[in-house]
């Protein structure tokens, strides 16, 4: 659950272009956790809803000749783009998925007599079928399948490579450049975000990794995220164990809205997000000194808005009061 705090601020802080995702995945090696994590930046609002998909549901590719078809072997959980595209999910098995916009896809011209699968199925076919990376990779040869793509909103061409990861770590990035299919697989494929190619994105780090600890390209162009989430995936201290550490790691935010006269406050290390209206509280003279002790709550309870969870409360003693 822990997703690390710099990790975290790198997918946060993304912003600028349209068509603009990141990935990342990270592994705790000291209690061998997978996270995985994706970011949707889109020029509008994406509809998305959330479907559970049982196994056993009989699928096809939804294209006019030769669909590929397949009856689901694991149930998934997964996030729409306008309820025409399977985005991001995870099956039973702990298979995660994510499709993110890449201009340079090049599916090749439709050829009938491989099964066509359009792309709003794609990454589905993966989680209804596998429950590991490697079984996915295997089955490239064997389906030989043809991805159809179409526009998901007018304008704006819904090209898209995939990055799989599993249970034990391993990863795997599968792009169509020029009609031919393009496989990354291996535990270091570790982020994806979009254009260039895959194999440029890799030469780029490559540049960078030997300075990144002085210099991190700025901007929110493709090339330059996967360096920064590069980057920090790899400081990111092990799950549960700050000790050590040489960077301090963010443990919340805060954040005020003095406009509608509002505060929030979240986790960076817990799915913790709580806020506050003043018009709930009372600050006239003679009120109550009201707290929220954060500390003694489950992380579950603690979402949303916290008006009837304070409790009247003494003010504290500061540091130093006894100088
Ligand atoms: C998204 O939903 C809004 C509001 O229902 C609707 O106006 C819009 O057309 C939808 N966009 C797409 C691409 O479906
Ligand atoms: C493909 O699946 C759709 C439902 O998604 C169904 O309506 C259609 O009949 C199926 N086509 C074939 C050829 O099985
Ligand atoms: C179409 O796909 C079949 C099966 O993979 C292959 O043998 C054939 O060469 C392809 N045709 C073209 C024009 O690429
Ligand atoms: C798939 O086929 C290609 C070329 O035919 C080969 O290089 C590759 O190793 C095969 N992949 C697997 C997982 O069998
Ligand atoms: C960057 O800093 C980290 C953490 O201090 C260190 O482990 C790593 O070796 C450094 N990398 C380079 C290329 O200097
Ligand atoms: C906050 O108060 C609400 C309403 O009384 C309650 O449902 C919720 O469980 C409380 N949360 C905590 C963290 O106690």
């Amino acid at each position: 659950m822990l997703v690390r705090t710099t990790v975290a601020s790198g997918l946060l802080l993304l912003s600028g272009a349209a068509e603009a995702c990141s990935r990342v995945t990270y592994h705790a090696k000291v209690d061998d956790r997978i996270t995985n994590g994706r970011s949707m930046d889109f020029v509008a609002s994406t509809n998305s809803s959330i479907f559970v998909f049982p196994a056993g549901l009989n699928k096809n590719g939804s294209v006019a000749d030769n669909p590929l078809k397949w009856t689901s072997k694991y149930g998934s959980m997964i996030v729409t783009m306008y309820d025409k595209v399977s985005i991001d999910g995870m099956n039973t098995e702990g298979l995660t998925g994510s499709l993110l916009y890449l201009g340079a896809s090049d599916y090749g011209a439709r050829n009938t007599s491989r099964p066509g699968l359009a792309i709003g199925y794609w990454l589905q076919y993966y989680l209804d079928q596998f429950a590991t990376v490697s079984e996915a990779v295997a089955d490239l040869n064997k389906t030989n399948l043809q991805v159809v793509t179409a526009a998901l909103v007018p304008g704006v061409s819904s090209t898209g490579h995939i990055s799989l990861s599993d249970k034990s770590g391993d990863n795997a990035v599968f792009e169509y450049l020029d009609g031919a299919l393009v496989v990354h697989h291996g535990k270091q494929y570790q982020v994806m975000t979009n254009d260039p190619s895959y194999d440029d994105q890799l030469a780029l780090d490559r540049y960078w990794e030997p300075i990144s600890n002085v210099s991190l390209p700025g901007t929110s162009s493709p090339a330059d995220r996967y360096v920064r989430l590069s980057y920090y995936n790899r400081l990111s201290p092990d799950s549960a164990d700050l000790a050590g550490v040489d960077v301090w790691p963010t443990l919340w935010r805060t954040y005020q809205d003095p406009h509608d006269m509002a505060f929030f406050y979240e986790s960076a290390v817990m799915p913790i997000s709580v806020y506050m209206f003043y018009s709930d509280f009372n600050f006239k003279k003679g009120a109550e000194v009201m707290n929220l002790p954060l500390r003694e709550y489950n992380w579950e309870l603690l979402q949303g808005n916290m008006k009837s969870n304070f409790t009247k409360a003494e003010p504290f003693t500061p540091i130093g009061g006894n100088l």
